[in-house]
């Protein structure tokens, strides 16, 4: 079977509150999202990368991608939340896939994410019955809070995993869970609520999700350090 990633980049970035599009926020000399598709492109297993780019996108269209090379393709396909474009990308590609082919979902608010750990995400899941996707477990203290910031409980964080991405699943069973799925925030809840149980397989906290401010700075430290 083979592997292609499908990356949601589709979304506006209003935590950032920056007048582009986060993904395109420059970051180590280049917009965000050139380091994402250059990990993945980087992956040998990995035969295409599809970007899936919102309808009205500003900002694809200024900049040269052809140093990315041939695995590289655009969808314009985005939807209202981040499952919707996923779920858009899933059937924009599905002509293109055989029965058995896994799709890795990749963000492209996750620029720091290593080749390598895809390739070992792609070893652990290769004969796996579900797939799964990378996670780590939970390193803060978690309070249960009422409404009002005071708290009700201490969550144990035994065996609570943050979920990252890629996360790794057979493209039509994740289209199938996604079209099943009501609300999900990410590939795994819609795997989830359709009875089945993805497996974490640890990443590495260097790949982090630009959310914050605060984030875009540990991004470029955490991609310096690593062409250095
Ligand atoms: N995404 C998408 N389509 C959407 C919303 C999000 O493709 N309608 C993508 C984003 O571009 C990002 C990834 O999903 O690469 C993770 O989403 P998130 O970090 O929430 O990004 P944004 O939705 O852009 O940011 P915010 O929630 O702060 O507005
Ligand atoms: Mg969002």
């Amino acid at each position: 079977s083979r592997h292609v990633a499908l990356v949601p980049a589709a979304g506006s970035g209003s935590r950032i509150g920056a007048p582009l599009p986060k993904q395109y926020l420059p970051l180590a000399g280049r917009p965000m999202i050139a380091h994402t598709l250059a990990a993945l492109c980087a992956v040998e297993a990995i035969e295409k990368v599809f970007v899936v780019l919102s309808v009205d996108d500003p900002e694809w269209g200024r900049h040269d991608w052809s140093w990315l090379g041939p695995k590289l393709v655009p969808l314009f396909c985005g939807g209202a939340t981040r499952a919707a474009s996923v779920l858009g990308g899933l059937r924009a590609i599905a002509g293109e896939l055989g029965q058995g082919d896994w799709v890795l979902v990749h963000d492209a608010a996750r620029p720091c994410i290593a080749p390598w750990e895809v390739q070992r995400l792609i070893g652990e899941l290769e004969d796996d019955e579900v797939g799964g996707l990378l996670a780590l477990p939970v390193a803060d203290t978690l309070k249960r809070a009422d409404g009002h910031g005071r708290v009700l409980e201490t969550v144990a964080r035994e065996r609570l995993w943050q979920a990252q991405t890629p996360q790794m699943f057979r493209h039509v069973m994740l289209r199938r869970a996604l079209e099943d799925a009501a609300e999900v925030t990410d590939e795994a809840g819609a795997i989830e609520a359709a009875g089945l149980h993805p497996k974490l397989v640890q990443g590495d906290a260097s790949n982090l999700k630009v959310t914050w401010p605060v984030d875009l700075y540990l991004a470029e430290r955490i991609l310096e350090g690593r062409l250095e």
